[in-house]
């Protein structure tokens, strides 16, 4: 969280909290934080339709994405009009490189209302506001470890920055990905290509174990040895990371989960976005957007923790 890096930013940007209409800056000398952010008008640098629902939109940010943390989320301005007048958010799905310099993110959206919509329909070259990198990122697991994934649908997304992170400081990953079929199994060759180990479950049995992920994940744990210590990490839809953090609970272990409260502003302002932890034995209500999106599934309050 304290690590600061110098990086030359190029393009239209403007940095710490939103100003109406951004700035303009060309070439200035940043000096990042995690806790710093920046508000960057992205062109499309590609937009890839991956089946109806989804796709993967690529933005020209390199400012912005040379800061990101495995986890953490931009407040992208879906038009430019007030419809809908609040951004919405999206894990960074991909840190774009071009040899070794960082161009920009991508993120996987899976169309559901007004917002999702449009980035689905986005052109190449079309700009968008996005705010980030923001929100509290995954730890990482002590090198060469244990390390599993938990993704279910596009719950997927943090996770391809998170296995890049793992595989530099030597530890080798698994993916437990689960989709209701396998026509909603996005990118397991980029996992792969990364070395990830990826275990796949369809809840129709169309590919990987039929039923869903939590099964080869419980036979999984059940393999381990008492001692044995592993960072487990799920991200995916509130009823199934709910379902991995009880499962994993009864066998010791405890998960960090990247929740998708709904979120108003993305940046602590609004408080839309709360929910309970218990700490210190009570119960008190934090911004997800700040002291998470990612929190351990021991402290959550599930009971406040929104249906998506
Ligand atoms: C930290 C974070 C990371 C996220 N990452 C991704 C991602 O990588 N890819 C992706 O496709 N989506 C992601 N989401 C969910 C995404 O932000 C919502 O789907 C989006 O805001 C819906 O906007 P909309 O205008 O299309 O839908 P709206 O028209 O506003 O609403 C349409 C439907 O979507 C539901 N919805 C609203 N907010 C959310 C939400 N937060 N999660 C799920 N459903 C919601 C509404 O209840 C409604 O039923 C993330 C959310 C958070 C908080
Ligand atoms: S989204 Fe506004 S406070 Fe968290």
């Amino acid at each position: 969280m304290t690590s600061v890096v110098d990086r030359q930013a190029h393009g239209e940007a403007a940095f710490g909290p939103p100003t109406p209409g951004g700035g303009a800056l060309r070439s200035v000398t940043l000096r990042y934080t995690a806790h710093m952010f920046a508000d960057v008008h992205a062109r499309v640098l590609r937009n890839e339709r991956l089946t109806a629902g989804y796709n993967v939109l690529a933005l020209e940010a390199p400012a912005l994405a040379a800061g990101v943390e495995p986890g953490q989320f931009v407040m992208i301005r879906t038009a430019p009009g007030t419809d809908p007048l609040l951004r919405r958010p999206f894990s960074v799905f991909e840190v774009l490189r071009e040899g070794t310099e960082v161009i920009g993110f991508s993120i996987l959206n899976k169309r559901a209302g007004v917002g999702t919509s449009r980035l689905a329909e986005a052109s190449v070259n079309e700009r968008f506001w996005c705010l980030g990198p923001l929100g509290h990122p995954f730890s990482l697991a002590a090198a060469r470890s244990e390390a599993w994934m938990v993704a279910g649908g596009v719950g997927l997304a943090p996770f391809a920055t998170l296995a890049e992170r793992l595989r530099e400081q030597g530890t080798v990953p698994r993916l437990f990905y689960g989709a209701r079929t396998a026509d909603e199994l996005f990118r397991v060759e980029l996992f792969e290509s990364l070395g990830v180990l990826v275990e796949i479950a369809t809840e129709d049995g169309s590919r990987g174990t039929p039923g869903r992920v939590t099964a080869p994940l419980a036979a999984a744990i059940d393999g381990l040895a008492e001692g044995d210590a592993v960072t487990l990490y799920a991200c995916g839809p509130s009823a199934m990371m709910q379902a991995v953090a009880t499962m994993a609970r009864s066998r010791g272990r405890d998960v960090e989960v990247s929740l998708e409260q709904v979120m108003g502003c993305g940046t602590g302002g609004c408080y839309s976005c709360v929910v309970g932890v218990r700490r210190d034995g009570r119960t008190r209500y934090v911004r997800s957007c700040l002291d998470g999106p990612v929190f351990s599934s021991a402290e959550l309050d599930w009971s406040t923790v929104g249906a998506h």
